[in-house]
């Protein structure tokens, strides 16, 4: 069986930060696809990735792959089947936007389908959140699901993960916008979790704000209230910014989103760096994106709430 593969990427919209001290997060998946071709092979497991020029027999020995040879494993469950794996993705990678997920999501649908079986989403997010544990040691395994269920997603830590079923979202458009500006992750939680000590009672306020943003902005995603969403977005990154996580090249990245007429705008991810989203009308978004990169910014765009991981088998 030769089959195709694609899982898109996620974005987290609301809540980061905040989850980490048992606030609510709000993630969607956004129509930005990692694609993957398999095909069955005589011998050996090879994979290769046309965006890093890089081919290797996983079977053998692995490098660059051997996240991706750990998926392969959960899926076959015992000896793994020969095939060759191609894949191409169009996620930016550490943008903030769970491109290794994407990947190992798609390589996974595809690499079961060339075996003959059944593949569903939670077969793939369960062989693509071992992958992540090699990437990323810990994960909270929000990109994994986001990529193979899509929608959106609400988690908090400990309770796992809701599906939100929505209103039509169908006129807008997200633009990421990548600063370029390396950050670290842990630097930026701890930096946040600092602060939100020192401040105590007013720590704690802030906390309920940050819940009381993801509750309306459910309600928002629910009634297809692009709107309101953008509105909150700009709360919720003043918010973001008041706890010490933003950066001068997202501020810059959020108010010329503003100025150029989205409908909002934030950081996303753990910030300090990274990239900043805005909502924006789809007849503007072009426009917006441009005026985005002539200040130097590379921007992405992509539909929201789009659906998960999907599978073509060919022949
Ligand atoms: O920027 P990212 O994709 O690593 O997201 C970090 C999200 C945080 O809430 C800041 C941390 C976390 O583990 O949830």
């Amino acid at each position: 069986m030769i089959c195709r593969a694609r899982a898109p990427a996620k974005v987290i919209l609301f809540g980061e930060h905040w989850v980490v001290h048992g606030g609510r997060a709000l993630a969607s998946a956004i129509g930005l696809y990692s694609s993957v071709y398999a095909e069955p092979l005589r011998e050996g497991v090879i994979v290769e990735s046309r965006n890093l020029g890089v081919m290797e027999d996983v079977l053998k020995s692995c490098r660059v792959f051997c996240n991706l040879k750990r998926s392969f494993e959960y899926i076959a469950n015992g000896v793994m089947w020969p095939a060759r794996i191609v894949v191409n993705s169009e996620i930016p990678v550490g943008a903030g936007l769970g491109s290794s997920a994407a990947v190992a999501v798609s390589a996974s649908a595809a690499y079961a389908c060339v075996g003959g079986r059944d593949v569903t989403p939670e077969l793939v997010s369960n062989a693509a959140y071992e992958s992540e544990k090699l990437v990323h040691g810990t994960p909270s395994g929000v990109d994994n699901t986001v990529s193979a269920f899509g929608g959106f997603l609400l988690y908090r830590r400990g309770e796992g993960f809701k599906a939100i079923h929505v209103g039509s979202l169908n006129d807008v458009t997200l633009l990421v916008i990548d600063t370029g500006v390396i950050r670290s992750t842990a630097k930026a939680v701890s930096l946040f979790s600092s602060r939100l000590k020192r401040l105590n009672s007013i720590g704690q306020d802030l906390l309920r704000l940050a819940e009381g943003i993801v509750e309306e902005a459910l309600r928002a995603v629910r009634k297809g209230d692009a709107v309101m969403l953008g509105e909150l977005m700009d709360v919720a990154h003043g918010l973001l910014n008041a706890m010490g996580v933003s950066h001068i090249e997202l501020e810059k990245a959020v108010h010329a989103a503003r100025a150029n007429g989205a409908l909002g705008a934030k950081l996303t991810g753990a910030g300090m760096g990274g990239s900043a989203i805005a909502l924006v009308e789809k007849e503007r978004a072009a426009a917006v994106a441009e005026n985005l990169r002539r200040l130097g910014f590379r921007v992405y765009s992509g539909a929201l709430g789009v659906r998960g991981v999907s599978i073509t088998a060919l022949e």
